[in-house]
């Protein structure tokens, strides 16, 4: 039986492609890279570039579960998303998935393909952390990529996490971090938390917003780059 809590931050995954959609990535650039995801959640991200050679890590404050364990999460978070969904049509656009079901289709392979790649490599590839404090060296990814975590659930992130959250995501990327989407949950509008924290770290990075071709819930098409200088 699946416990529905609409306030907690599910555990979800979305796809690869929606990742190099989101994050404006080609797949020769990755060629040299030592990726992070961060929190990686159930995404077939790091799973397709493990299969295929590149060098990725994803971190989560669930990793540290069973395979049975995060089975039944990503199924109960999977039912809440379905729940969440359902009379949501209007704040979506059916582009990258052509309708409902499509969606559910593509999202059960994305759980299906992280499952067996989290029992693979569980502990080496899938490291638990809990932003703001992750158990990674400095200066160890070349591009660390966060995808539904900060900005999206300021209503339940207060402003010190998100501060604490990426100057940790900052200590642990060499050159970059990207995040998706930089709107919140609730509204299409940017999250309040951006302009200040753009403020307070201008000494040490430069920001870039982009538009990304990644449309799904609407108005969340914009992609920020945070560069160390
Ligand atoms: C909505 S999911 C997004 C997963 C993935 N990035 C994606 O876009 O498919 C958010 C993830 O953040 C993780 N999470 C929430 N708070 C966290 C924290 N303080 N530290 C690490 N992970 C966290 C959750 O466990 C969940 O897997």
């Amino acid at each position: 039986m699946f416990k529905s809590d609409n306030k907690k931050i599910w555990f979800l995954g979305r796809s690869y492609q929606e990742y190099m959609n989101m994050f404006s990535l080609k797949k020769d650039e990755l060629d040299h890279m030592c990726i992070l995801d961060c929190a990686g959640g159930a995404s077939s991200f790091t799973p397709y570039l493990l299969n295929n050679g590149y060098d990725c890590t994803a971190v989560d404050m669930l990793y540290g579960k069973s395979v049975e364990e995060i089975k039944d999460q990503c199924i109960n978070d999977f039912h809440t998303l379905l729940e969440v969904h359902s009379g949501m049509d209007h704040k979506v656009d059916w582009d990258f998935f052509s309708d409902p079901e499509d969606l559910v289709q593509q999202r059960i392979t994305v759980y299906e393909e992280f499952i067996d790649s989290y029992a693979q490599y569980k502990g080496e590839r899938y490291i638990q952390g809990v932003l703001p404090n992750l158990p990674l060296e400095d200066n160890s990814f070349n591009l660390v990529l966060s995808s539904h975590l900060l900005f999206l659930y300021e209503d339940r992130l207060g402003y010190g996490f998100h501060q604490d959250s990426l100057k940790e995501m900052l200590r642990v990327a060499a050159d970059e971090v990207r995040i998706y989407p930089v709107s919140k949950l609730h509204g299409d509008s940017r999250s309040k938390f951006l302009p200040v924290l753009m403020d307070e770290l201008s000494d040490d990075t430069d920001f870039v917003m982009e538009r990304v071709d990644y449309h799904f819930r609407k108005g969340s098409n914009e992609m920020l780059r945070i560069i160390k200088k």
